[in-house]
């Protein structure tokens, strides 16, 4: 190597090394306290490390359906209403009564018959519901809400108790469906033998 390049790797280090020392700040913000993050660290994981401490059951989440208005939204019978499908309709029930509101969750895709995991249900349900008033929920009722949507769409027993070990344990019926890509192996493209 010359020593003109030698020279040039070093001046870029060395001034790259300053730029790191010395980036601005801009007086703006502050850190966040852990209190703030543990708040906004809601997520929860396949596995269900992540779910707090509580329980609940079909019947307290059929009351609570009521209670927490999401039947307004999500019909009365988790179906036919202004918002996504929660429950699969059975023969006989009405079609939806107006509009479904985008993105429209119908039958075949809702969360309970669709998602890969029952996790899934309980942190959407948590962060995000009911619409307007989210963060409400107390872990018992997600809980209960949850084993009510899984109960009505056939995938768990009425009288199952669903807390932090028993909920990641639901055998999803579209577990298996997503068709995930063969894993990566070091070294090789990714995506290799997917179509
Ligand atoms: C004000 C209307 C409203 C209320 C009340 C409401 N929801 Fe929803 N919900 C929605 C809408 C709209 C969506 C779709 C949001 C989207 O996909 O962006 C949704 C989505 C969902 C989903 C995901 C559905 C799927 O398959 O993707 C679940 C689960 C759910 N709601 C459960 C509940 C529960 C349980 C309650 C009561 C605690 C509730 N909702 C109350 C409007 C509402």
């Amino acid at each position: 190597m010359g020593w003109r390049k030698v020279t040039l790797i070093a001046a870029v280090f060395a001034v790259s090394q300053s730029a790191w020392a010395q980036s601005p700040t801009y007086g703006v913000g502050r850190t966040p306290t852990p209190e703030e993050i543990r708040a906004w660290d809601i997520t929860i994981s396949p596995t269900g490390k992540e779910l707090p401490q509580g329980h609940g059951t079909a019947k307290e989440g059929a009351a609570l359906f009521v209670s927490k208005g999401c039947n307004g939204c999500h019909g009365g019978t988790g179906a036919g209403g202004p918002a996504p499908t929660l429950i699969r309709s059975k023969p006989g029930q009405p079609a939806m009564a107006m509009a479904c509101l985008a993105p429209c969750v119908n039958d075949s895709n809702a969360m309970a018959v669709h998602s890969p995991f029952a996790t899934t249900i309980w942190d959407y349900i948590n962060r995000g519901m009911p619409l307007g008033d989210e963060g409400s929920l107390k872990p018992d009722e997600v809980y209960a809400l949850t084993a009510y949507i899984l109960f009505k769409n056939d995938v768990i027993k009425e009288d199952e108790v669903l807390d932090a070990q028993s909920l990641p344990k639901v055998k999803m019926p579209n577990h298996d469906g997503f068709g995930l890509p063969p894993p990566w192996k070091h070294g090789e493209p990714r995506l290799q033998g997917y179509p």
